[in-house]
């Protein structure tokens, strides 16, 4: 490596040289377009926080959906947001057969130009829980527990109910323990051993969810999830998550947030050989826009460069809330 035999700007000189040396790429269809999904008809509400990113009734939701296939986005990552009304202790909502989201998925499923698209369906309870949590809430006085096991049963409910409703993916994101091993049973007994677990492995208890929490309106009531979702110091710890996942039965795993823990990404990425995806969460989208706003960062390039950096960290696929503009950008 010596110069001046050594130039390493001959790679660069011109556009052709560049690409023909890149080494990561962005296509639109290892992009998933996560939709929040409520009830009524004509419904587009914008989230304060997340500009461009609505709440959507089914019908409208289904207009978004044919724009995301017409531009080659890979899939959709489903969530409901139930009225207030709709709630309640145990979550009920996340496994009714006419759920938000399963009416959702059968509808979708009925409509053929959607048929490129992956539908993947979120699983959790936090979206229909009075109190926020993802799991059951076991009280005593001022002190209350998040109870795994007994919330692993309705989770499993959910996935096979999902399932039933046309979720070509399951997706949990509740970070109970046991829950993929139940998920796979309940998914196989309903007769939907075809279906894959793409579990969100590695979640961290993070403040990048907040405006996720405004347009899924699933802020807990009391207390907050450090007693399931993982600490943000420990890697060796999310390491662990995912092995046991897999072990579990994960067909593909998640790794979320995903710019404050590409490192979490590439450390997964050189221990196992699953699909791996990663979730650009709200708190990262609404950060950009903040910026895009003032003037302070160029939007398009910007963009790129964060979904660019998480797939050179090692992710095959990103849920990212960019996943329209930047497929618009590439076509
Ligand atoms: C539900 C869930 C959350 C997100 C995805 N699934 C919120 C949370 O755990 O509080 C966050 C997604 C985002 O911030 O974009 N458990």
């Amino acid at each position: 490596m010596n110069f001046p035999v050594t130039r390493l700007r001959r790679l660069r000189r011109t556009e052709a040289m560049r690409s023909l040396v890149r080494e990561t790429h962005l296509r639109p269809d290892s992009f998933i377009y996560p939709l929040f999904i409520c009830p009524g008809e004509g419904v587009r509400k914008e989230i304060s926080s997340m500009p461009g990113v609505f709440n959507l009734s089914i019908d409208e939701a289904m207009k978004e959906a044919e724009t995301c296939a017409a531009l080659g986005i890979g899939g959709l990552m489903l969530f409901g947001v139930p009225a207030e009304k709709d709630k309640d202790e145990q979550g009920t909502g996340a496994w009714a057969d006419d759920g938000l989201v399963q009416t959702a998925l059968r509808a979708f499923k009925k409509n053929r130009t959607l048929d490129p698209l992956l539908l993947m369906a979120d699983v959790c309870l936090c979206e229909y829980t009075s109190h926020g949590h993802c799991g059951l809430v076991a009280r005593d006085g001022e002190h209350y527990q998040i109870q795994n096991d007994s919330s692993v049963a309705l989770l499993a409910k959910a996935a096979a109910s999902l399932a039933a409703a046309g979720a070509d993916i399951v997706a949990p994101s509740d970070m109970m323990d046991g829950r993929i091993a139940a998920m796979r049973d309940a998914l196989d007994a309903g007769g939907h051993e075809q279906i894959p677990i793409m579990s969100y492995a590695s979640k961290f208890a993070s403040a990048f969810y907040g405006p996720f929490r405004e347009a899924a309106g699933s802020t807990p009531q009391f207390g907050d999830r450090r007693s399931y979702q993982m600490d943000g110091a420990n890697l060796r710890e999310a390491m662990r998550e995912i092995d046991q996942d897999i072990v579990e039965g994960a067909d593909m795993i998640l790794m979320k947030p995903a710019m404050p823990y590409l490192d979490v990404i590439y450390a997964a990425r050189e221990r196992c050989d699953v699909p791996l995806g990663a979730y650009q969460v709200s708190g990262e989208y609404s950060m950009l826009h903040a910026a895009f706003q003032r003037g302070w960062l160029e939007q398009d390039r910007a963009m790129m460069e964060s979904l660019l950096s998480i797939r050179r960290a090692g992710a095959d696929f990103i849920i990212t809330y960019f996943a329209k503009d930047a497929a618009r950008l590439l076509a």
